[in-house]
């Protein structure tokens, strides 16, 4: 059985999706076979040449088109943040299923207008990891015994260089919030994934690069800028601390300026009874420290997670790309069951609110609970 699918957005997200597409059944073969039906980006030639380097049936500059097109019954939006509220309404109100980048819009606001009878899986691959899904495990068999405190960063150094431009990322019209929106929804949702809920803030940010120079002409993901000088809008670094539901303490730290740790995500988990950490750069391991786990660095393998999936024996490393493939996997088995699996739009929406009231504690220098609308 095939299913059509059509991609809006050929950057770097666009062609990590385009090619999940291509190989989730290498993996999951009891999965409905995508076909790439269409492709859209409105750079003149960007889609048209996504459409010959991967096989989608026709590309267009204008997404709307694609609306018409009766064999698409899946899309994703891997469009810029400003975009994903109008481009996943519609998507959604047409009945499709859609796979959605985080964090879904600008605002909680722009997450919950997108509705539809049909399936939503958001981009939050992080959680997809077999280290985060043995954590998971552990966590919920009291490996570690009560979680009492925690340290999530997600430090990055994409934009740690004044010379990177100016893109729609550093503006709030366009990407919204900046690196709270970029990494800490990434946070976010790994820390509600394992800890439960979080339920108030007191947090701080900054903007530490408050100039950069604008790109020339068209980008295509993270360049350094060429043109004129222009401010950047939303904060480079953030960090927070959160009380969760159950009582335990995190605190959370994203910065995009951090230099010389490119893609440094992770966490350290405190326990009555042990410790877990795991560090994205060695994304197969997770480190344990208790009393009924093998103190140390271990190796996850079959039976951990998806990795099953993926490779035959523990210890061969998975890539994030395998992240995508299991989000793809999630998202087909969602639209086949018409059950969620895999982060859904209400996860989205959540993350959103929490990013609202650590953007508002922030700026207000008080401690804010989280609020849902
Ligand atoms: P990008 O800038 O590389 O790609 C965005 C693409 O959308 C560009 O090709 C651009 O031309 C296209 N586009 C802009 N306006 C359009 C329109 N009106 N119609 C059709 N296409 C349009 O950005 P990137 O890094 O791929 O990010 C896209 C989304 O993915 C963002 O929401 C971002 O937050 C998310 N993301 C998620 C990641 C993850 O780990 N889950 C990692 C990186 C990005």
């Amino acid at each position: 059985m095939t299913f059509g699918v059509a991609v809006i957005g050929m950057g770097w997200m666009g062609r990590v999706h385009t090619q999940a597409y291509a190989r989730v059944r290498h993996h999951y073969p009891d999965l409905p076979a995508p076909e790439l039906i269409a492709v859209a980006d409105d750079v003149p030639g960007r889609a048209a040449s996504a459409a010959r380097q991967f096989g989608f049936a026709r590309s267009t500059l204008d997404w709307r088109e694609l609306l018409d097109d009766p064999r698409i019954e899946a899309v994703s939006v891997t469009a810029p943040n400003f975009l994903h509220r109008e481009i996943g309404a519609a998507v959604a109100a047409s009945g499709r299923h859609l796979w959605i980048e985080k964090p879904v819009g600008l605002s909680a606001a722009d997450a919950r207008a997108i509705t539809g009878p049909g399936q939503v899986t958001v981009g939050f691959n992080y959680r997809h990891a077999p280290a985060v899904a043995r954590a998971r495990a552990l966590l919920a068999d009291g490996a570690i015994g009560t979680v009492t405190h925690a340290r999530f960063s997600f430090l990055s150094d994409y934009a740690a260089s004044p010379d990177d431009a100016l893109t729609w990322r550093f503006e709030r019209e366009r990407g919204g919030s900046g690196v709270l929106g970029d990494l800490g929804s990434h946070a976010v949702d790994l820390i509600r994934h394992l800890l439960g809920e979080i339920v108030s803030t007191s947090a701080a940010s900054a903007i530490l690069i408050p100039q950069r120079r604008r790109p020339l002409g068209v980008t295509s993901g993270h360049e350094r800028g060429t043109g004129e000088l222009g401010a950047v809008e939303n904060e480079d670094w953030v960090g927070a601390l959160l009380r969760l539901g159950s009582g335990a303490r995190v605190s959370l730290e994203a910065s995009r300026v951090a230099t010389g740790s490119p893609n440094a995500y992770g966490f350290q988990i405190h326990g009555t009874a042990g410790a877990l950490s795991w560090d994205f750069r060695r994304m197969g391991e997770l480190r344990a420290g208790a009393a009924t786990i093998p103190a140390g660095p271990f190796s996850v393998g079959p039976g951990d997670g998806e990795f099953g999936a993926f490779q035959p024996g523990a210890a061969i490393p998975m890539s994030y790309d395998d992240l995508k493939v299991v989000e793809a996997s999630l998202f087909l088995r969602s639209i086949a069951d018409g059950t969620p699996h895999g982060p859904t739009l209400a996860d989205a929406i959540r993350a959103a609110e929490v990013l609202e009231a650590i953007a508002d504690s922030a700026s207000t220098g008080r401690n804010r609970f989280v609020v849902s609308n």
